[in-house]
């Protein structure tokens, strides 16, 4: 294929085949179109890409000026550079209507066959230089629209991502609420069930049906206050300045009625000055499943039983809470597991593994803090113990 086609428009037939030989001769790369006149020039140039137009002015019919009118007011034609070329109009005042039109050039008959060609050959290097940028423009916009797609698929696929991970966030809270449910409401059924029997049976025990009705009562307020927990968790907890003495009494009063159950003391040494910008409900449910696993493990034991909470300032400036119990610690082959989803050694009823996990992630990921959990001897009042420890490092800003 040729790289440039030009359309020659003369009504004589001289002046075009003069033209179709001076073209062929010296110009390689050149395919000629011809038109014998204005109309049949503007039939082409709507079926044909056409790159340079000549056109003579003085024909029967549409003559060279407007023809040139009807290419110009085309935008499918009116980028196409026209040259006239003409024997007849040579006058001052010709030329200028030419250019006004719009044309490139205004050529005068007679004109010598090497300045027309070098005219020409000007002209054609333009337009192909021109095609040329094109193209490179046509290529930087495909390879921009290719990187405009792309972008557009991640974000979908970021989007994707999201709504995936908000499912999984979902699932993960229904796992918590299911986890700190399960056991009030095995006990709301144990002391109900245990009223309808002794009514069903005839045994009128008043003050085990208060006792049970009163354990109903408190375990009901328990299950109200975790939902509140969750409401607040799942609203994506803002950051607040706080005092950690407020927070670590607010979250063993949550627990309190389970402590006095189950006849636990609860012996605390803080710093009441520590004050911490982090997430103060994140940690009073950290804190709330730390007592709860002391609590399940204290319930068999005979001793007097403890949990001692301190909180103080270490030697690295950071906040420490340490959590203790006296009820005998972890089973060394299951302490590397505590912390695992789903790693359990309770009955079903009473716990599915998830209360580490989920305290190890509130402070891991959300409170940028750090947990540990290690049995450890002690002596308290002149006795020994054994029992399991958490500690809980804190920055005092996040
Ligand atoms: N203070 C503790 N003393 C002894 N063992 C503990 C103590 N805390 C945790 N564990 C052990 O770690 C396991 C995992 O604890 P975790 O809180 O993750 O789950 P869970 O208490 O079994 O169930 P859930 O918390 O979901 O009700 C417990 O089953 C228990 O064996
Ligand atoms: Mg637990």
């Amino acid at each position: 294929m040729k790289d440039i086609k030009i359309l020659a428009v003369d009504d004589i037939e001289a002046n075009r085949v003069s033209l179709q030989y001076l073209i062929q001769e010296y110009l390689e790369n050149v395919e000629l179109v011809l038109a014998s006149s204005g109309e049949e020039a503007l039939k082409i140039t709507y079926k044909e890409e056409i790159d340079i137009i000549i056109l003579d002015v003085q024909m029967p019919g549409l003559d060279g000026f407007d023809t040139a009118k009807y290419l110009k007011s085309n935008p499918r034609t009116q980028n196409i550079p026209i040259i006239f070329l003409t024997a007849a109009f040579k006058k001052e005042e010709f030329q200028q209507k030419g250019f006004q039109i719009g044309a490139i050039d205004y050529l005068t008959k007679p004109i010598e066959n090497h300045q027309f060609i070098n005219k020409l050959n000007l002209y054609i290097e333009v337009i192909i230089k021109n095609k040329q940028l094109e193209a490179v423009n046509d290529n930087l916009y495909k390879a921009l629209q290719k990187e405009i797609e792309l972008k557009e698929q991640v974000q979908k696929q970021q989007l994707e991502l999201i709504e995936q991970s908000k499912m999984a966030a979902l699932g993960e809270m229904i796992g918590n609420i299911a986890h700190q449910w399960r056991q009030p409401l095995s006990l709301i059924t144990t002391c109900a069930s245990g009223v309808k029997l002794n009514l069903q049976l005839g045994i009128d025990d008043k003050n085990e049906t208060l006792a049970s009705m009163q354990k109903i009562m408190n375990t009901s307020q328990d299950l109200s206050e975790t939902i509140d927990n969750f409401r607040d968790l799942s609203y994506k907890e803002k950051l607040a300045k706080f005092n950690l003495s407020e927070i670590i009494n607010k979250s063993i009063k949550a627990k309190e009625h389970l402590i006095s159950e189950n006849n636990i003391k609860v012996v605390t040494n803080l710093d009441d000055t520590i004050e911490l910008t982090n997430l103060p409900n994140s940690l009073v449910q950290a804190l709330v499943n730390l007592i709860h696993n002391s609590k399940d493990a204290l319930e068999k034991s005979d001793l007097q039983k403890y949990i001692f909470i301190d909180s103080y300032i270490n030697k690295d400036n950071l906040i420490e809470i340490i959590v203790r119990d006296n009820a005998g610690g972890i089973k060394t082959e299951y302490i590397n597991k505590v912390f695992e989803p789903y790693f359990t050694t309770k009955h079903q009823a009473h716990g599915i593994g998830l209360g580490l996990n989920i305290t190890y992630k509130v402070i891991n990921d959300s409170m940028y803090g750090k947990i540990k959990i290690n049995n450890t001897k002690f002596t308290y009042q002149d006795n020994e113990y054994e029992g399991a420890q958490v500690k809980i490092t804190l920055p005092f800003k996040i």
